[in-house]
């Protein structure tokens, strides 16, 4: 029996040594390790051993299929860890990947940037933490407008601020390039707001400017009601209120009929039938002037577009602090 145990050992010392790959490596586990393999026929084989013989057998196969077992793991976590291709093991089942998802505002900024891409509209960027100059006074801000006040902006210094709207991009993007001027600039804006079922102190927009010569009016409307339709299809009804924003003339705030209640009235629209989107209107000629452009040649639309409110109304949540707390629960929704 010892012998027999020994010249296992042995044959199995020079198998391990001809070993090339998973295949070799999965024959030679069953030939010793397997339920009908050396190592098992040896345990069937105890039974013919004397009594007083078997613990010491017993214990003598008990070390060498250690040993076996031993070297092949060896083996194995070399395969594992070699750059050697040949070495994967292939045949090992893979793991279930957990892939995570888009957040509800992501998958509707997708959306928004596909529509004005198609339109030709490229998209632009800027700074969340912003100057003075760019956020307020370029955009033809006087310097008394109540916008400036402390209860809205978030100001770091008298000149430094998180941005309150994206259309500080429309600035920086017109300093950079000379007309025709086409982009929207999605992006996160921060207001002293408290916290509640439709306030946050930060929140998105996506800013458009269109500069051009003779950009109309028309135009402006047309853009927002095709985007409207484009996100919530045919039957949605966008109205036109006349409104003030320093940096366009004319200016209006646009609203979309409540697809919670089709306009009956709800605790979404406060019961007005109406949601608030934005404002948009006709660039002014003094924000052409701030960045030299001749207002006499051209004209331009801008339009900014709250995302949150617009998710809100696509996916039926009728409080944004969901998007921000990250509950899994509400997430995986999307
Ligand atoms: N920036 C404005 C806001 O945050 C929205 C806005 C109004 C953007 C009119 C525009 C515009 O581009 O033309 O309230």
């Amino acid at each position: 029996m010892e012998n027999k145990i020994n010249q296992i050992r042995a044959e199995f010392i020079q198998d391990l040594g001809n070993i090339r790959n998973n295949q070799d490596f999965e024959a030679i586990r069953v030939k010793y390790l397997g339920r009908k393999g050396f190592i098992q026929n040896l345990y069937t084989s105890l039974r013919e051993v004397e009594a007083e013989d078997r613990p010491q057998v017993g214990k003598a196969i008990n070390d060498v299929k250690a040993f076996i077992e031993n070297k092949l793991e060896e083996l194995r976590a070399g395969f594992t860890t070699t750059k050697s291709r040949e070495k994967f093991d292939l045949t090992l089942p893979g793991r279930l990947a957990s892939t995570g998802r888009k957040h509800p505002l992501t998958l509707v900024m997708d959306d928004v940037k596909k529509f004005f891409l198609r339109l030709g509209f490229t998209i632009a960027d800027g700074p969340e933490v912003e100057t003075d100059y760019y956020n307020f006074s370029a955009l033809n801000f006087p310097q008394y407008h109540p916008a400036r006040a402390m209860q809205d902006t978030l100001f770091i210094s008298s000149e430094v601020l998180l941005r309150t709207h994206t259309s500080p991009v429309q600035i920086r993007t017109m300093l950079k390039q000379k007309p025709p001027v086409r982009i929207i600039a999605p992006g996160r804006v921060y207001r002293r707001d408290t916290p509640d079922a439709s306030h946050s102190p930060f929140f998105h927009q996506v800013e458009g400017l269109f500069v051009d010569k003779g950009v109309s009016f028309g135009d402006l409307r047309a853009v927002i009601q095709e985007f409207a339709k484009y996100m919530f299809g045919q039957d949605i009804h966008v109205r036109f209120r006349p409104s003030f924003f320093p940096f366009t003339e004319p200016s209006m705030e646009y609203d979309f009929n409540c697809i919670f209640c089709r306009g009956k009235g709800c605790k979404v629209c406060k019961y007005s039938g109406w949601v608030e989107i934005s404002g948009a209107g006709m660039v002014h000629p003094n924000v052409f002037r701030n960045v030299g452009y001749d207002p006499d040649i051209y004209t331009g639309y801008a339009f900014g577009m709250g995302v949150d409110r617009i998710t809100m109304l696509k996916y039926n949540i009728d409080d944004i602090r969901l998007f921000f707390e990250n509950d899994m629960r509400f997430l995986q929704q999307f």
